[in-house]
């Protein structure tokens, strides 16, 4: 389905409770399965407790996008700059997409394509001639979604879930 109506935003410090209860509904729904919930647990509190969410909303290299369908969450989209940037991504200055998430409610809308023209919008913004993102390499979705809008495979990373390596794709989408 198409043409769900859209409105985007910057997150605030008041919405960092609001902010970390989405990203962990979500987090569990993409990954919940792929660690114990020990680990599960030690990275919701680690990346989407309330002070957490609320030092990034505050973080000036720090830009994070929410999109609402009316008063409802949808998305949530977070780029960094200005951090290291991996081997792999040649195109230089490059920004990180460092989050990126749907809600499961709404995959399939167009939401996440909608959002990913405002991060390139804002990339470009930025300066960047490339983005970069990890993603784990057993979630066929997002790699099949950041196929379709250009991001190719350019190296491995290792992201670690509580206490749990995880094997992740590095993807750049070149920008000029
Ligand atoms: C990544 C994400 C934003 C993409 O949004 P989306 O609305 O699912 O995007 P699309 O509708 O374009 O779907 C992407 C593709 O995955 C396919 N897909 C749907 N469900 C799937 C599944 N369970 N397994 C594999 N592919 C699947 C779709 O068919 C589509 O491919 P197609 O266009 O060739 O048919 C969304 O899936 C999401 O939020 N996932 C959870 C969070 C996440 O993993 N974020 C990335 C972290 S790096």
């Amino acid at each position: 389905m198409s043409g769900l109506a859209l409105d985007f935003r910057l997150a605030e410090p008041a919405d960092a409770a609001a902010l970390g209860g989405f990203m962990a509904r979500n987090f569990v729904a993409a990954y919940g399965h792929c660690s114990t919930p020990e680990n599960i647990q030690a990275a919701i509190h680690e990346h989407y407790g309330e002070a957490a969410q609320l030092r990034q909303i505050q973080d000036p290299s720090r830009w994070n996008l929410i999109a609402l369908h009316g008063d409802q969450w949808v998305g949530h989209a977070q780029i960094k700059s200005g951090g290291d940037v991996p081997d792999g991504v040649t195109a230089r200055p490059a920004i990180e997409l460092s989050r990126f998430y749907v809600d499961t409610a709404f995959h399939g809308r167009s939401i996440a394509q909608a959002m990913m023209e405002m991060v390139k919008s804002r990339a470009r913004e930025l300066g960047a001639r490339s983005i970069f993102l990890s993603v784990w390499q057993e979630q066929p979705q997002a790699i099949r979604f950041y196929t379709k809008e250009g991001f190719t495979i350019a190296g491995t990373l290792v992201f670690v879930v509580g206490n749990d390596p995880k094997d992740d794709w590095l993807m750049v989408h070149t920008l000029d």
